[in-house]
């Protein structure tokens, strides 16, 4: 499950980038990047249209609105000449689209977006209607604000307009695509492992998978990210009573399940912020020293990044570890939600029957989610204090993923990025989890490329999410100059 499912050599197949754009490049590429200018309203357009639609997957009650969004997204790639469906899954539809491209030894791209949003919730916290685009002047010129702007809508949108707009300018693509839209990703990319095995060959044709869904390092840096945290998402449910009690009748003999749960919870890390689960950091993979040197020669400002949320000390995570180290290669325990007994207004005395948490841990490579829910068992049997039992529930669970930056793709993809920017792509991590990329890896064989152009003050499942036109402008360029790239080859 952790080795590649073939070796680099074999799945790169034997391609030649530049890693300069020739002329031949720029014949084709520069009337791409005038026609993204001269269309670059009408995109804004189409993008609004798609933040119409709440396509809020985690609530059953926009399940039609996911249906939508999935419609929505077969119309616009069939506008684009793909031929495109909805396909089934347990949960919401997957959209997919094939494009042919050119024959011969062209490459096969895989795109890979999200058409699900995170709830707007708090809704009184926004300054417009979450599902009301509205474009509003900031510091960096025009923003988009709205539910999904960024997240993913319109980092996917990039990509569908670079693929428009390649199309319009020279009649047809210069490589082979597929489509990958699905609509669980924030709620875990539930369904998306049976989806990958069961269109397995159909998929796995693909050269190499391409997501945007990152961040860059900042509005004139773009990035290529090249690790991504997992995620495990559990629920712990701790049992006592049978029934709610006096909490004077019964308080000093019958445990009570919120104090038990509050100290499982409280000791699951120690006083330096490791976490205590048994064989937690065994697989923990340390960067090597190149790694860390290249971190440090980001000369990240730690201060401004925890300023921008209003907090003035790292008081999170491991305190013997670097702050890019804490956020991108070392592994963390979260308490994301906690339920039980009385939280209504005023006051009642009761022993509840039963509490619960919501626990998640953001994974490493190679760390196997498997084993951290076993190592979360045993810890569950050994601190759960007399008179209670906890129960365990995993919602999802996905692994890291490390991407090997010598691969060829990657190499087009900064090529490809430093030909739009002035300066040349950093290659980062991401503390964040994108399903995909590992099942991509090991189910299909492929690696991900991920190209985000998101900013860290976008406000990813915030109120009033916003995304930059100069990053979905630039960001969309990008994606042509990556089709010129690959166009290229030989
Ligand atoms: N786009 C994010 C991932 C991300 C987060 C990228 C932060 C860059 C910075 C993605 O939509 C997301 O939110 N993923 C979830 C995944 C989970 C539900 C499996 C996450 O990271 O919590
Ligand atoms: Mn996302
Ligand atoms: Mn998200």
């Amino acid at each position: 499950m952790r080795a590649h499912v073939l070796p680099p050599a074999l799945h790169w197949r034997i391609l030649r980038f530049p890693t300069v754009a020739t002329d031949k490049d720029r014949t084709m590429l520069d009337p791409v990047i005038a026609r993204i200018d001269a269309d670059l309203e009408a995109a804004l357009g189409r993008w609004s249209e798609l933040l119409r639609i709440p396509s809020v997957s985690t609530d059953p009650a926009y399940a039609a609105d996911m249906r939508r969004a999935a419609a929505w997204l077969v119309k616009t790639f069939e506008s684009l000449g793909f031929s495109a469906e909805i396909r089934e899954t347990d949960g919401h539809p997957v959209m997919l689209a094939h494009y042919p491209g050119p024959g011969g030894d062209a490459p096969h791209l895989l795109y890979y977006g999200h058409y699900d949003v995170q709830p707007p919730d708090p809704v009184e916290l926004w300054d417009s209607g979450p599902f009301e685009p509205t474009l509003v002047d900031g510091p960096h010129g025009r923003r988009m604000v709205a539910r999904g702007a960024v997240d993913d809508k319109g980092q996917l949108m990039m990509w569908v307009e670079a693929l428009r707009a390649w199309k319009t300018v020279h009649g047809s693509l210069p490589v082979e695509v597929t489509v990958l839209v699905e609509g669980e990703e924030e709620v875990g990319s539930r369904n998306l492992r049976p989806f990958l095995e069961r269109y397995r060959d159909e998929l796995g044709a693909a050269d190499v998978c391409v997501v945007s869904d990152t961040t860059m390092w900042d509005v004139d840096t773009p990035a290529v990210t090249y690790t991504l945290r997992g995620l495990l998402y559990t629920e712990i449910t701790c049992h006592g009573p049978s029934r709610d009690l006096h909490s004077g009748f019964y308080g000093g003999m019958v445990a009570n399940p919120l104090n038990v749960l509050a100290n499982v919870v409280s000791r699951l890390h120690d006083e330096y912020g490791r976490v205590r689960l048994p064989g937690f950091y065994d697989d923990v993979v340390e960067p090597s020293a190149a790694e860390r040197a290249a971190w440090d020669g980001l000369n990240f400002d730690a201060d401004a990044f925890l300023e921008e949320v209003g907090v003035d000390t790292p008081g999170g995570g491991e305190v013997d570890r670097n702050p890019l180290e804490r956020l991108w290669s070392r592994p963390t325990c979260d308490v994301n939600g906690m339920i039980g007994g009385f939280t209504g207004a005023g006051a009642k005395t009761v022993i509840p029957a039963s509490a619960s948490a919501k626990v998640s841990f953001r994974l490493v490579p190679d760390q196997d989610p498997e084993a951290i829910v076993r190592g979360l068992r045993r810890y569950l049997d050994e601190h759960t204090a007399a008179g209670c039992r906890c129960e365990l529930e995993v919602h999802s669970a996905a692994p890291a993923i490390r991407i090997p930056t010598e691969s060829p793709y990657l190499r087009a993809a900064r090529a490809a990025m430093g030909s739009v920017y002035e300066r040349e792509a950093v290659l980062i991590g991401c503390g964040g989890s994108i399903p995909i990329a590992a099942w991509a890896r090991d189910l299909l064989g492929i690696d991900t490329l991920l190209m985000g152009f998101s900013l860290e003050d976008d406000g990813m499942h915030s109120p009033n999410e916003k995304f930059e036109v100069t990053c979905f402008e630039r960001g969309t360029k990008s994606h042509a100059a990556l089709l010129a790239q690959l166009a290229a080859r030989d």
